[in-house]
C-alpha cells in the first residue's frame, strides 16, 4: 500500500495534521509520499492508493492557490482515486472543504472521509490521533 499525504500550510497548523496523518500512514506498514501542494509530483501522487489533500480554509472559506493548482492539474485523473480530506481553519463551519469535496467527487474522486476531517487552529492530542487514525485508515 502506498499513501500520498499533500498538504498546504501557511502557519503549521495543517502541516502538523500531516504530519500525524504521515505518521499513522506509516503505522499502517505503508509507503508515504510526503510533499507540500506546490512541490507535488502528480505521477508520483497518481501512483498511491490513498491520497490525502490537506489544505486550510482561506480566503473566505476557500481552498488556497497551491491545493487549487494541483487539484485542477489532476482534473479527471482523479477518477476512482481514494480522496481523503483534512485541514485547519479558524472557524469550524468547514464551509470550504465541503466545497472541496464536492470539486474532488466531480472529478471522479471518491471522499473516503467526507467531508473532510476539519481542525479548528492547531490540533491538541486528541486531534492528532484523529489524524494518525486517519492515516492508519486502510478504506478497503
Ligand atoms: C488570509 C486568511 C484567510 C482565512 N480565511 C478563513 C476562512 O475563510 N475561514 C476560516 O475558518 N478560517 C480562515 N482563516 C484562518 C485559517 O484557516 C487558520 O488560521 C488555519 O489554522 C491556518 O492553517 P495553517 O496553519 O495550516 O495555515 C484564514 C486565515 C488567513 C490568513
Amino acid at each position: 500500500m502506498k499513501k500520498a499525504v499533500i498538504y498546504d500550510s501557511n502557519t503549521g497548523n495543517t502541516k502538523a495534521m500531516a504530519e500525524a496523518i504521515a505518521e499513522g500512514a506509516r503505522e499502517s506498514g505503508a509507503d508515504v509520499y510526503f510533499t507540500q501542494a506546490d512541490q507535488a509530483d502528480i505521477e508520483e501522487a497518481l501512483s498511491c492508493d490513498v491520497l490525502y489533500l490537506g489544505c486550510p480554509a482561506m480566503g473566505v472559506e476557500m481552498v488556497g492557490d497551491a491545493q487549487t493548482d494541483f487539484c485542477r492539474s489532476v482534473g479527471m485523473r482523479f477518477s476512482g482515486k481514494k480522496v481523503a480530506l483534512f485541514g485547519s481553519c479558524a472557524h469550524g463551519e468547514g464551509i470550504w472543504i465541503r466545497g472541496w469535496a464536492s470539486k474532488i467527487k466531480a472529478y471522479g474522486g471518491k471522499v473516503v472521509n467526507s467531508p473532510g476531517l476539519i481542525c479548528v487552529l492547531h490540533p491538541d492530542e486528541t486531534k492528532l490521533e484523529e489524524c494518525r487514525s486517519l492515516g492508519r485508515d486502510g478504506f478497503p
